[in-house]
């Protein structure tokens, strides 16, 4: 399954009649001529452009030659001309400056997954092949993650990779120590989430060795991606540090006078991922409308402050193919950020069981559930319906958190219920554990609890919420009825698109054969589009890619 053979680019017939204008194309010494069924490897050919042109009645490829744009041409060697198909670079997908400042060959980046599902294996295998990727460092101990970036810096010493700072309302100390960490290891690239203020440890982190080189430039050595979904945080992230938090932080000796009369020239973040309908923590808007309202945004809040950088949007939320892909490019993603489909990766910190129901799903297989993190908020995110009840009990114990103050006031038989179906103990034992576990994470929860029982029903709750994405990455066989997996509709994308591919089976799933084939495809697509948009029917079809191994991709990029 691994020849060009296996590639179907199905063109149909090209309506000759639909001339575009009077240019022709002429062979001249070196133009050559081939059929249309070469159209697919003229078209991954990427770095060199052809022609589309009538021959009588027949439509064939010209490779080379001239074009003219009057009739003027008396030879027999001059033909219509149809369309032309320019080259098309992967990089020139997306941004080039965004590449050139990560140091990166492909506007591509897979975001962070948290517990390590974004592991270290995964980001090492993307950052190899010169593009970026995120550590899911949220969920995971300050041990754990110490230990990520030990391994990471390491191994890739000069490559680009990240980590996540990820916004944590419940466990303050834990977003302050984080930043710590990655201050002290020279983390100076972060992608960070989920936040719906700006925290001081996020602005420390932004604000820390801001200074002024000999020229006068200034010099930001910690670079922020954010990640967002809606437009007031949005503005946030593109705008620089708020005042009241450079005050906090100067008053608290963090910051110096100076990193914090700089830092009010930059802003927060220069580049803003821009998360669609995605799986994890999403609002679950539209891609198609929200892209564009952040790019006018960015365009705004640049001419606002003048930024000797210019702020730059990348799309995340539902791309897993080359036709998503293409999508968001064209709207103007600067760069794009795929989460869903890595998780499917041999290389993921899942387990082989999950990857395989990942393998299995559809577009509507996803659902809303509560997310651990912020439970007692009713923030949701987007999980696996199909083979799971996680987000039917998880809502469950939302909606009984909702209605009583106390476990105490939960009526018996739902109590008997809970215990014989979710907790598989009794809520006292749950409760032995969970007291366990915060007394030596966060101790504050605890303390909190004694006099606050709803919390402690939180807490309760949590401790279900929080095991069932632990049994699924380590794929505890009799709890996958309980398997809380992050996914969106992405992955039911990715699974049509591969269809009866090599990419079909979960063995042959790895990071980056992934992403080159969407990016490689997106760049296909494009020329391919190019045709059409040049008024050349290809009567009936669309234009497919379908998933080519690496070696043969890599043979095309280098024609
Ligand atoms: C399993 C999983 C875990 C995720 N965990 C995080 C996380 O910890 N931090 C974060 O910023 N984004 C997280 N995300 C979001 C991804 O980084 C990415 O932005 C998103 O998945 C892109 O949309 P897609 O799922 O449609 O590809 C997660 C996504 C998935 C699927």
């Amino acid at each position: 399954m691994n020849s060009v053979s296996d590639i179907i680019l199905t063109t149909g017939m090209i309506d000759a009649d639909n001339q575009p204008g009077q240019i022709y194309w002429h062979a001249g010494q070196n133009g050559q001529l081939s059929e249309l069924v070469t159209l697919s490897e003229r078209l991954f050919s990427l770095n060199v452009p052809f022609s589309v042109i009538s021959v009588q009645s027949d439509v064939k490829l010209g490779l080379g030659g001239s074009i003219y744009l009057d009739d003027n041409i008396d030879n027999d060697n001059s033909y219509q001309h149809l369309a032309f198909v320019p080259k098309q670079t992967i990089q020139a997908l997306g941004n080039k400056q965004f590449c050139q400042d990560y140091n990166i060959k492909y506007p591509y980046m897979t975001g962070a997954m948290a517990n390590g599902i974004a592991s270290v294996e995964l980001v090492e295998a993307i950052a190899k092949a010169d593009m970026l990727a995120s550590f899911g460092a949220a969920g995971l101990s300050l041990v754990e993650v110490e230990k990520a970036i030990q391994r990471l810096q390491a191994a890739i010493p000069d490559k680009s990779f990240c980590f996540n700072l990820i916004h944590s309302p419940n466990e303050k100390g834990h977003e302050d120590a984080i930043v710590d960490l990655y201050l002290r290891y020279g983390i100076d690239l972060v992608e960070a989430s989920a936040y719906m203020k700006l925290t001081l440890p996020v602005v420390r982190y932004r604000v820390k060795g801001i200074h002024k080189d000999i020229q006068g430039n200034i010099i930001v050595p910690n670079r922020i991606i954010a990640k967002a979904s809606r437009v007031e945080l949005a503005s946030k992230w593109f705008s620089p540090p708020p005042e009241k938090l450079l005050k906090e932080l100067l008053a608290q000796g963090a910051i110096t006078n100076e990193e914090a009369e700089l830092a009010k020239k930059i802003p927060m973040a220069q580049d803003l991922t821009v998360e669609a309908d995605s799986g994890g923590h999403t609002d679950n808007r539209p891609a198609i409308t929200l892209l564009p309202t952040m790019l006018a945004l960015r365009d705004q809040i640049q001419s606002q402050y003048n930024y000797t950088h210019e702020l730059r949007v990348g799309a995340a939320g539902g791309i897993a193919t080359p036709a998503s892909a293409l999508g968001a490019f064209a709207m103007g993603a600067a760069y794009i950020v795929t989460g869903t489909v890595n998780q499917a990766c041999k290389e993921s910190g899942s387990s082989d069981i999950v990857r395989e129901m990942l393998a299995n799903t559809g577009q509507a297989d996803v659902t809303m559930a509560p997310a651990v993190d912020m439970f007692e908020m009713g923030v949701k995110l987007q999980v696996l319906k199909r083979g799971s009840m996680f987000a039917m009990r998880g809502n469950k114990l939302y909606n009984l958190y909702k209605k009583y103050s106390s476990i105490d006031e939960i009526p018996s038989v739902d109590r008997a219920n809970l215990e014989k179906t979710i907790f598989k103990m009794t809520l006292e034992d749950v409760w032995q554990k969970t007291h366990e576990f915060f007394s030596e994470r966060d101790p504050v929860q605890v303390e909190k609890a004694k006099n606050d029982q709803k919390h402690k029903m939180a807490l309760i709750f949590r401790w279900y919420l929080g095991l069932s994405s632990r049994w699924a990455n380590a794929g505890v066989a009799d709890r996958q009825v309980d398997y809380q997996v992050w996914c969106g509709p992405a992955m039911g994308a990715f699974n049509e698109w591969t269809r009866d591919t090599f990419l079909a089976t979960t063995d042959r799933r790895d990071v980056v054969t992934v992403a080159i084939n969407i990016m490689f495809g997106a760049a296909v697509l494009s020329r391919a589009n190019s045709i059409l948009k040049q008024g050349v029917e290809l009567a009936g079809e669309l234009i497919q890619y379908q998933p080519m191994q690496l070696d043969t991709i890599e043979k095309y990029l280098t024609e």
